[in-house]
């Protein structure tokens, strides 16, 4: 399958671009009233998500979020802001990279606190796999952008190669599942 088949029009990364802006409320923080890192990864899905979207007009499902920095903390009553856009497109699926930032709502400063990479795989409402896009970089950044994307994933399916034969040689000697 290629995504020339049922889905001509490439995207630019700019009609990509994704946007949220939230208030960290009591309830998204923990003991210390700083923002629980499930909660911004929560956010960080939805943003990714919307990015997908845009790109494929279709349906998309979470198959990964592989990379995740948690650079400084966030505490209740900050504003963040979440910025998303599609790095690469491949045949059904495509890398979003979102980056987060903590705007200080009494002065306005923002600083970076946390960039994710995640990965949508396109469905219809059957849950058949879709075929995507393709991406056309158009700045030096979107295109250090795409070919870093490459990158990851073949790290990605070398990672998981190497899970397969682990699990394998832990079940072939015996070992509990885990
Ligand atoms: C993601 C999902 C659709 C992949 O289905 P699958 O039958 O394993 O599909 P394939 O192995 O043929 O891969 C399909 C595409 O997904 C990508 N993919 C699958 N698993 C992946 C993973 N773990 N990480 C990154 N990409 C992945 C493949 O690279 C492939 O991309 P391509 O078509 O662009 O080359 C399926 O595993 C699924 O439905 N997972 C649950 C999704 C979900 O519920 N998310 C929310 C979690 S709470």
């Amino acid at each position: 399958m290629t995504s020339n088949q049922t889905n001509p029009a490439a995207r630019t990364v700019s009609s990509t671009q994704s946007e949220m802006t939230e208030v960290v409320l009591p309830n998204d923080a923990n003991t210390l009233g700083n923002l629980l890192g499930g909660r911004l990864m929560h956010f960080i899905d939805l943003t990714g998500a919307i990015a997908a979207y845009r790109h494929t007009r279709t349906h998309v499902v979470t198959a990964a979020m592989d990379h995740i920095d948690f650079i400084q903390p966030v505490h209740v009553g900050d504003l963040l802001i979440l910025k998303s856009s599609v790095n690469r497109a491949f045949t059904t699926s495509v890398e979003v990279g979102v980056k987060v930032w903590v705007e200080d709502p009494q002065t306005g400063s923002r600083f970076h606190v946390a960039s994710a990479y995640l990965v949508f795989v396109a469905i219809d409402r059957n849950g058949n796999r879709q075929p995507v896009p393709a991406l056309e970089p158009e700045t030096p950044n979107e295109m250090r952008r795409f070919e870093d994307a490459l990158r990851r994933r073949q790290h990605r399916e070398a990672e998981a190669v190497r899970r397969k034969k682990a699990k394998a040689a832990a079940a072939q000697a015996g070992e509990p599942r885990a």
